[in-house]
């Protein structure tokens, strides 16, 4: 069965949505990347080519999400952003400044658990604060005021091993938002969490935007998870990693698991997997040998 859509513009244009776009458009912009390439050398020579021209502005308080097939390079994008990587050609900045290095300016979070086991959630929490040489009762109730953030009060003595998935991750964007970043650069964070913490988080991490002054940029190869959470989504296309075409979201705010369902949401998520999978690109199906008797069939 399948249902008729209207196309995505037809959501686009709606007078609500028009106008959240251009509000945020309106708004500073926090991060820019302008022509951004980069190629790693290979033993052999050569090079891969990872990214190629990549340009785009995220504005204050803009949900960015980043999507595109495995190897399109959105882990070195983010990795650039943050720091953490060199560029062959073109430049970051943020808030107008190149970037040359990792900064406070920027939090990110990862897939991969990257707590300190040492310590407990506090200590994991209040470690930038005290690394930028801040201490005191003002670090701690604010520190305090974290943990309530991300709903972990009553885990404040806990060590990373004795906590889920989930829970590790809260501890994650707490420690990461400590440091009061101007953008929170996240790559997959839920992509090991089980589908249902996934969907609590993704709820978690709306709300914590909503209450906090950050923007984010969020990378992803999950349409539920980029359509549900962004303002706009950047669709990368494989080798080399280039803009294919940055979406408009036509979602209203505040978001909620019922627009899962909702024309706007599967016109989105048909618009980005046809970008991402077009129908001649389509891998042919494998003739498999058969191990059943003729006549015993499924159909
Ligand atoms: N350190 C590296 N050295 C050489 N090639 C790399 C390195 N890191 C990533 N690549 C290559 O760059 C491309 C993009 O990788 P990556 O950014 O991890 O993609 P994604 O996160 O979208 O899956 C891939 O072809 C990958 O093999
Ligand atoms: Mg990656």
């Amino acid at each position: 069965m399948s249902v008729e859509l209207p196309p995505l513009a037809h959501f686009q244009n709606d007078e609500i949505i028009r106008a959240r776009m251009q509000r945020i458009d309106q708004r500073p912009v926090v991060m820019e990347v302008r022509g951004l390439g980069k190629t790693f050398a290979t033993p052999g020579g050569g090079g891969v080519r990872a990214l190629d021209h990549i340009s785009l502005q995220i504005h204050r308080r803009e949900f960015l999400c980043v999507i595109g097939p495995s190897g399109c390079g959105k882990s070195t994008l983010i990795r650039i952003l943050a720091g953490l990587e060199t560029m062959s050609e073109g430049e970051v900045l943020i808030d107008g400044k190149p970037v040359r290095g990792p900064g406070p300016d920027r939090g990110m979070v990862f897939q991969g658990y990257t707590l300190f086991p040492w310590l407990s959630v506090r200590d994991n929490i209040a470690f930038g604060p005290r690394m930028a040489g801040r201490r005191g009762h003002a670090v701690e109730s604010e520190v305090e005021q974290w943990m309530t953030m991300v709903g972990l009060e009553r885990f404040a003595d806990h060590y990373p091993h004795q906590l889920s998935g989930g829970m590790k991750q809260r501890v994650a964007i707490a420690r990461a938002l400590a440091n009061r970043p101007r953008i929170l650069l996240m790559d997959e964070p839920f992509g090991a969490l089980d589908a249902q913490t996934r969907a609590n988080m993704q709820r978690h991490l709306l709300d914590i935007w909503e209450r906090v002054n950050v923007t984010i940029c969020f990378i992803t190869h999950d349409l539920d998870e980029a359509c549900y959470l962004a303002d706009r989504i950047l669709v990368l296309d494989a080798h080399p990693g280039r803009v294919r075409e940055v979406v408009d979201v036509p979602l209203p705010h505040p978001r909620g698991p019922e627009q899962f369902l909702s024309p706007a949401f599967l016109a989105t998520k048909a618009h980005i997997s046809h970008l991402i999978h077009p129908p001649q690109h389509q891998a042919p199906r494998p003739e498999l040998p058969r191990l059943t008797p003729v006549g015993d069939d499924v159909y």
